[in-house]
């Protein structure tokens, strides 16, 4: 009986555990949403994967959102994939949302990198899909005062950040929210990397203009404070996730403030930097359990000294070379006027394989 007691308890404790962690992304699984479901019912929020309860409850009192919603998970998708693809971790572990492997579940350095991607994201493109009128509930962000000089006017729909932030922190955020939750941790960890998210985004309005005037002379511009594309921020998370740092909780009043570097002198963890509690594996062999896939069969660059070079692609195990053919225009002739003829030409080129 008490053996019983004993073992239903541990299986409760990691049952718990396991709902703590990696449980502020597993909204990501909505990029697999069939494209048939229509999401314009309240009882479609049922269908979609990866929601917990509070945001169960976002989906159907705000139910024009999850179109948008749905649009972001696979916006973090394309953008993680595309900015690691040249890493031994190259983000394909995002398409097990919600069953991530220990690689997204655990407090690890990607999973930082991949909350905070994913709170600018899911911001981001409601902050867009406000300005071109795919939402009902908001409209174009505001106009900035002063036009920047002569010539210069401001126009068009400038994308509506405030609103876009104020929703996407609801949703994205509402997972480390829950009050009950076993692993406090990870909840402030997650909130502050998706906080560093929100701020990425926010610096990155950028002035945004087109040139009008006989001729394209550009005497007048249409101006308008415009954010850059998610690509972009990726990127920018991703220098952060290069220097991201290791912290260790020390309970004490305040909430974030519990987190501390781990190695560094007495400093506290800075607004703008991401977090991390866990190693991670250096993901050179394969290793299910760790969320490591390996380097073997990777593509590898043999000139380049990064981190897409063979040495470091494929942890000095060496590599293959192999003969791909590529097909390219070439002899291409002007005819006038206007346009272009060309040929097809087949060439040969050399990749490597990691071994
Ligand atoms: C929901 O969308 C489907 C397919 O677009 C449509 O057939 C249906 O009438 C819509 N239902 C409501 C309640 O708008
Ligand atoms: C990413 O890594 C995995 C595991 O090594 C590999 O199977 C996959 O082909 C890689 N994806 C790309 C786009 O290189
Ligand atoms: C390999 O790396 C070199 C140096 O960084 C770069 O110039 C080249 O374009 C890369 N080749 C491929 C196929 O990406
Ligand atoms: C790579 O490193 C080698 C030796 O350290 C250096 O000579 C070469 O210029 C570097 N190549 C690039 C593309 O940085």
């Amino acid at each position: 009986m008490r053996l019983e007691l004993c073992l239903s308890l541990s299986v409760l404790l990691s049952l718990l555990l396991q709902f703590g962690l990696g449980h502020g992304i597993k909204w990501l699984a909505l990029a697999r949403t069939p494209q048939s479901l229509a999401l314009n019912q309240t009882q479609h929020c049922k269908q979609l994967e990866g929601l917990v309860p509070s945001q169960m409850q976002l989906c159907r009192s705000n139910l024009e959102l999850m179109h948008t919603i749905v649009h972001a998970a696979k916006e973090v998708a394309k953008a993680c994939k595309k900015t690691f693809a040249d890493m031994r971790w190259n983000c394909s572990s995002i398409d097990m949302a919600p069953n991530f492997h220990q690689d997204l579940e655990r407090g690890t350095r990607e999973s930082a990198f991949v909350h905070a991607l994913s709170a600018a994201a899911i911001s981001h493109t409601i902050a867009r899909a406000c300005s071109t009128g795919d939402l009902r509930s908001c409209s174009c962000g505001p106009t900035p005062g002063e036009v920047p000089g002569p010539g210069y006017r401001w126009g068009g729909c400038p994308e509506n950040l405030h609103y876009g932030l104020l929703m996407g922190s609801k949703f994205s955020d509402s997972p480390m929210k829950v009050k009950k939750s076993p692993s406090q941790t990870n909840k402030l960890m997650h909130l502050h990397n998706t906080e560093v998210g929100r701020q990425v985004l926010k610096e990155s309005v950028e002035m945004k203009c087109k040139c009008h005037g006989v001729s394209g002379s550009c005497s007048v511009k249409t101006c308008w404070r415009g954010l850059k594309e998610i690509a972009d921020i990726a990127l920018e998370l991703k220098a952060k996730y290069l220097l991201a740092t290791r912290v260790v909780h020390r309970p004490m009043g305040g909430t974030r403030k519990q987190l501390v570097p781990k190695d560094i002198d007495i400093r506290p963890v800075r607004e703008n930097e991401l977090i991390y509690l866990q190693t991670s594996p250096d993901y050179c062999t394969k290793n299910e359990k760790l969320g490591s896939f390996g380097t073997q069969d990777r593509h590898c660059n043999k000139t380049s000294n990064g981190s897409d070079g063979c040495g470091l692609m494929c942890c000095g195990r060496g590599y293959n070379p192999y003969m791909d053919t590529v097909i390219e225009r070439c002899h291409c002739k002007y005819h006038w006027c206007c346009y272009v003829t060309c040929k097809k030409c087949k060439r040969t080129v050399e990749r490597y394989i990691c071994k």
